[in-house]
């Protein structure tokens, strides 16, 4: 057994979280309804050379009483900062994203239950629905801009449904080192939890298992302190200005 494996078997003990800077679970099942709300996605236009589909909602979150409360927020366009992410249609990029069609609650309560946050802190969250699909015309490519972090406290991928396809392996990496601490597969209703701050991640490529047409439906749900939101103008302005050299892909 190598030392990858080793590590893979107590990712999931709690507190492994908190000691380690990340950890795998398992998230209840979604509803039937929610699963079919990955069929009527719409198209990411913003990176045409992939079959992406794409939704995203985002979230003011508090908890009270042991119950944690989410307000949606208006929608606005999605920007992730070109500090973190170093490809040029997505780094530093305003990108239109259509909202969920399902309420995503139970999966926000599973996923900050999960990461043991402090519930006297109020949160902002990001919850976006995402399918890659991988055909005879696209390749099925997970993470174009590479290893990265995506410049937020936590970020977490939720795998829904792996239809017909090879690959996908998550992957937690050192920033400094590029060692790679942890690789796995997620199953179907499992969990990664990121530190984002500590570590970097990627995911392999997809590819059909058999025949021509494979999908991976995933949740990647970032958060971050109320007070360090990645929402709203300040935060827009902020990745924005970011000046870092792009990369633009092949
Ligand atoms: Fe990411």
């Amino acid at each position: 057994m190598n030392e990858i494996q080793m590590a893979r078997d107590i990712t999931s003990d709690e507190g492994h979280f908190k000691a380690f800077g990340y950890a795998i679970v398992d998230m209840p099942p979604l509803s039937e309804e929610v699963l079919a709300t990955f069929d009527s996605l719409p198209r990411d236009h913003h990176s045409q050379s992939r079959l992406r589909h794409i939704r995203l909602s985002q979230y003011f979150g508090y908890r009270e009483e042991g119950q944690w409360i989410f307000a949606l927020l208006p929608k606005r366009n999605y920007i992730q900062s070109a500090d973190y992410i170093r490809l040029a249609e997505a780094g530093g990029v305003m990108r239109y994203r259509e909202q969920l069609e399902c309420d995503p609650t139970p999966l926000m309560v599973s996923i900050l239950d999960a990461l043991g946050v402090d519930g006297a802190e109020s949160y902002q969250l990001n919850v976006n629905q995402i399918r890659v699909t991988a055909n005879a015309e696209f390749k099925g490519i997970t993470v174009p801009e590479g290893p990265h972090r995506d410049g937020h406290a936590y970020s977490v991928i939720v795998v829904a449904r792996r239809n017909n396809v090879n690959g996908g392996e998550t992957q937690v990496i050192d920033p400094v080192s590029h060692q790679l601490i942890h690789r796995q597969t997620l199953a179907e209703n499992q969990a990664i939890l990121l530190d984002d701050e500590r570590y970097i991640h990627y995911a392999t490529d997809i590819e059909p298992a058999q025949g021509e047409v494979g999908y991976r439906d995933i949740w990647v749900v970032e958060i971050n302190p109320w007070h360090q939101r990645a929402y709203g103008p300040s935060h827009e302005r902020r990745a924005s200005q970011a000046n870092l050299p792009r990369v633009v892909p092949a």
